[in-house]
């Protein structure tokens, strides 16, 4: 099976345009180089996120900027670069681990370590304390949950800062600094005779440090889609209610699953007066939802998963819970990138599975796992355009910088804020069902 990668530059840019709407790829100018979108379209600001699924979101103006990556590095062919990354692996040796998202491209998870979601590679981070180099390919704050769980010693580094999240970035501190004073000013901050505070802020691993450190300082908890139920249950036996953020799909998927009503989960618009909620219905809530999405996710339908049925009765419908309510409903089932992979390891040989997560990974999946039938729901080519940005150019750059003692890209979270952060990363590791 040939890469995404490669499926996209096999494509004419006509043949891409064309297909647009129909199967082939999201957006032709996925064809291009990812350094293309490094220059920002307005010159004072961060480069927007395109081109892929999120190719509508901008990213804001604090995200960090990515310098042109040099000409030599551009123009380097596909064997080029893959020597060149080798031979830069050879020399660091034990100095170097590198980390490679499930999402990444082919062509980057090949050099990887290891390979996993976004908790595992944190954890695996740690089996790691005498590298010097952590190479995070991945997204930005995965590489900043590794930094605040590493040495300080240690550098973690993102081969192209422009690998942001779009969910992650719908979520800012201040809006939800902002949020959680109104938020006080109506609950007030005593607990209830049983002791549980008003509420417990519960942010999504896909958050930025100073988000993880806002839940570290008021007795909140990160969590992951992988424990996101256990981690809810620790916030209800403490509190009231929750406010969740970035993403509003895991958080109603998971409440409605372990028996919250819709109507207790009212949604936080930031641009609102109390998130655009009655003081009742904020009163009544069990979750207060943020409003955040993935646009990779939300890209999956309920009219993909009836076409998937039609076509190849007795399929197993697996979605990540970033998909929106209703997907998750019509789905056989739901998870995280992990839950879906050992669903698939451990199916009966000649199981067909539709499954509703980032392409790259489904492909992959497909290849090792040749005895099963596996496809995308979405019949478009439209990898996670942030992963995406990660491209074995940048990876050989990095790579080249610390050979030479020059450590390029290096994510440093502040002490203050990675002490709160860790507070809240602890008391998931903590959590049990
Ligand atoms: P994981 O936590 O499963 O790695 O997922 C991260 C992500 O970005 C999903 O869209
Ligand atoms: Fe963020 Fe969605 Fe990409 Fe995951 S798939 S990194 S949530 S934009």
């Amino acid at each position: 099976m040939t890469s995404i990668n490669t499926a996209i530059q096999l494509m004419t840019r006509e043949d891409a345009e064309q297909s647009r709407a129909g199967e082939g790829t999201c957006s032709p100018d996925l064809a291009k180089g990812p350094w293309e979108f490094d220059i920002p379209t307005v010159p004072e600001r961060a480069p927007d996120y395109g081109p892929g699924a999120s190719l509508q979101d901008l990213a804001p103006v604090s995200t960090p900027r990515q310098g042109v990556l040099p000409e030599e590095y551009q123009l380097a062919g596909d064997a080029e670069l893959e020597a060149r990354i080798l031979a830069a692996k050879e020399a660091l040796g034990d100095r170097l681990v590198i980390l490679g998202h499930f999402y990444q491209r082919d062509e980057v998870v090949k050099h990887a370590d290891f390979v996993g979601d976004s908790f595992q590679l944190a954890n695996a981070a740690l089996t790691r304390p005498d590298a010097e180099a952590i190479v995070f390919c991945g997204v930005h704050f995965m590489a900043e949950t590794a930094d605040i769980l590493s040495r300080p010693d240690q550098s973690v580094i993102l081969p192209n800062l422009a690998a942001g999240c779009s969910m992650a970035d719908m979520a800012d501190a201040d809006s939800v600094a902002d949020c959680w004073e109104q938020l006080e000013e109506l609950f007030g901050t005593e607990p209830d005779d049983g002791g549980r505070q008003p509420v417990i802020p519960v942010t999504y691993m896909n958050s930025s440090a100073a988000l993880k450190a806002f839940c570290g300082r008021n007795g909140g908890i990160v969590c992951t889609s992988s424990n996101a139920a256990t981690v809810l249950e620790w916030a209800f036996e403490r509190g009231q209610r929750v406010l969740f953020f970035p993403d509003q799909h895991l958080g109603r998927n998971t409440a409605k699953a372990m028996g919250v009503s819709l109507d207790e989960m009212p949604m936080w618009n930031l641009r609102k007066v109390l998130g655009g909620n009655t003081e009742q219905e904020l009163l009544d809530s069990r979750v207060i939802l943020w409003h955040g999405f993935c646009s990779v996710h939300k890209r999956f339908t309920v009219n993909q998963i009836e076409k998937a049925r039609a076509e190849f009765p007795g399929v197993r419908v697996i979605v990540h819970p970033e998909c929106p309510m209703p997907v998750v409903d019509a789905a056989d089932e739901a998870g995280s990138t992990d839950y879906i992979r050992k669903a698939i390891a451990a199916a009966e040989p000649g199981t067909t599975f539709a499954v509703g997560t980032e392409i790259n990974m489904v492909n992959r999946l497909a290849a090792e796992y040749p005895e099963h039938t596996i496809f995308c729901l979405d019949p478009v080519i439209c990898p996670c355009s942030t992963m995406y940005r990660i491209h074995p150019g940048y990876l050989a750059w990095v790579l080249e910088g610390l050979v030479a003692g020059d450590v390029r890209n290096r994510i440093t979270v502040e002490p203050e804020v990675a002490a709160h952060a860790r507070v809240a990363l602890e008391r998931m590791l903590a959590a049990r069902p």
